[in-house]
């Protein structure tokens, strides 16, 4: 424990004095990752604060976060118990739950190749690999949605499209399906996302303060629910592939995690993988698959409207570069530096993920030289490393040229590997690639095709609600014009 004297040579983590029982709760406010990095201008890049009478550290800086995640990766990758993580799938979940063991990296690697397979794979019917050939369908789908919304209501608020053909990619990696823009059943299941990030940010007091478990508490309450909700969801799709199911034709994600586990006990881990499990794994990459998209590419329209020459400047180089005529393709990204600038500025800028999720600590350990014990839980604020003025010059103000090599050519790969958006080290997120990819897609082929802005006199408020994912508020106001 904490009380516990500290070994020789090795300093005691500094941070703020706490309240008895409630620690440092109210200190973290309604922007705990604001409320963090400023504290730890004064303690440091490693600080200790409490939530309830628990102790959490809070991880700060570049250097020092490489220094934990990456070089003593193994001592940092647990994940906390928190009492919220204990009801996403039941608590075995492979991004929140507990386990960090043989279990846990044997799901993380057949969930890593099969999300592998079915994004980079060549298509059956173009020359495209598959996630080209989805996110091509569903943005030009997009397109026409919106069209339609324009000519109708004459202004929208793009989400409510934007979170549909997100989802139908993921779905169609996990599910082999589709499905329409007024379907009940998937938009309920959107839709849940807020309320499970309100839950699941890092520092929600029901985590640390065990009397809260036991008083009702309305953000809980939906949390229950919802996991309920989104496990039958999944569930059900799940044994529609058993009843379907054909070893010589496996169609997506679920078939191929099917065929595993009724295959072989895995060589190397001697683990059986139960119908359970399955459900975990593909319920994780859908969850964690349309919501941080999702959330990227609002908060790109987001900027696009509020800096029309910067959406301008793109749209110049995706005539220059790719024209009108084919769609744009993931091998095009490279010959895009100023579209990959305002994305890698979209991120930073944003820092829509602004604390990983939690981790904790899997052994004693220590860091910068301070004495770390076991089993405690780990804040890394994201947030914090792309705004801290050592590392970027005016970090508040929105500027993608920061990005760009001096010569203009290329991306500056310095700056670039800065921007700390999907973690670092064992935990970090296994759809880096796919994210960044549909991302790049969606975006080049609505701005292809489409101008966007706002309705004259309305402003944009581009201010983050705390979450794990943040959001901005939805903005109905949007208006698009056809380029060509
Ligand atoms: C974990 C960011 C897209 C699957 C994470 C983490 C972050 C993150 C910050 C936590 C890292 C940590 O705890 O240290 C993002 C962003 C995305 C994105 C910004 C899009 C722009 C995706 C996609 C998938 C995915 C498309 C899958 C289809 C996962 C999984 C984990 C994870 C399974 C848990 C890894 C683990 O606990 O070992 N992501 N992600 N992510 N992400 Fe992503």
């Amino acid at each position: 424990s904490f009380n516990k004297s500290i070994p020789q040579g090795l300093k005691r983590v500094p941070g703020p004095k706490g309240y008895p029982l409630i620690g440092n709760v109210l200190d973290l406010g309604k922007n705990p990752h604001l409320a963090l990095a400023k504290m730890s201008q004064k303690y440091g890049d490693v600080m200790q604060i409490h939530l309830g009478t628990r102790p959490v550290i809070v991880l700060s800086g570049l250097d020092t976060i490489r220094q934990a995640l990456v070089k003593q990766g193994g001592d940092f990758m647990g994940r906390p118990d928190l009492y919220s993580f204990r009801y996403i799938s039941d608590g075995q979940s492979i991004t929140f739950g507990h386990d960090s063991g043989e279990v846990w990296r044997t799901s993380h690697k057949l969930a890593q190749n099969a999300l592998k397979i079915f994004s980079a794979s060549p298509s059956p019917v173009s020359s495209s690999c598959l996630l080209e050939e989805h996110v091509s369908n569903e943005a030009d789908y997009l397109i026409m949605k919106f069209q339609e919304r324009m000519k109708e209501e004459k202004s929208f608020d793009p989400y409510r499209y934007l979170v549909v053909s997100v989802a139908n990619v993921i779905c169609a990696m996990c599910f082999g399906k589709r499905y329409s823009h007024d379907d009940q059943e998937l938009l309920s299941i959107v839709n849940l996302s807020n309320d499970f990030g309100e839950a699941a940010a890092s520092g929600n007091p029901a985590d640390f303060i065990p009397i809260l478990q036991y008083l009702p508490n309305r953000t809980m309450k939906v949390f229950k629910d919802l996991n309920m909700q989104f496990s039958a969801f999944i569930r059900k799709i799940v044994k529609d592939h058993y009843i379907s199911f054909d070893k010589e034709n496996i169609r997506d994600i679920t078939d191929s995690l099917i065929d595993h586990c009724q295959d072989k006990v895995d060589e190397n881990a001697n683990i059986q993988f139960s119908d359970q499990k399955i459900v975990n794994i593909v319920g994780d990459l859908f969850g964690a698959g349309f919501d941080t998209v999702t959330t990227a590419l609002s908060w790109s329209l987001m900027y696009l409207v509020t800096y029309p020459e910067i959406q301008k400047k793109i749209q110049e180089e995706i005539d220059q570069t790719i024209g009108r005529e084919r769609t744009p393709r993931l091998s095009d990204r490279s010959k895009l530096p100023y579209t990959e600038a305002f994305l890698l500025e979209m991120f930073r800028h944003s820092s829509f993920l602004p604390f990983t999720i939690p981790h904790c600590t899997t052994r004693e350990t220590s860091l910068n030289g301070f004495y770390i014990p076991k089993d405690v839980c780990v804040f890394v604020n994201q947030w914090q490393v792309n705004h801290d003025p050592k590392l970027w010059k005016d970090p508040s103000t929105f500027q993608p040229g920061r990005f760009l090599a001096a010569d203009g050519a290329g991306i500056n790969r310095v700056e670039s590997e800065k921007v700390l958006t999907f973690g670092l080290g064992k935990r970090r997120c296994i759809g880096e690639s796919v994210g960044k990819g549909e991302v790049f897609l969606f975006l080049t082929t609505l701005l292809q095709k489409l101008e966007f802005s706002v309705c004259r006199g309305q402003l944009v408020d581009i201010t983050p609600q705390y979450g794990l994912t943040m959001k901005h508020k939805r903005c109905e106001h949007f208006q698009i014009k056809q380029r060509f």
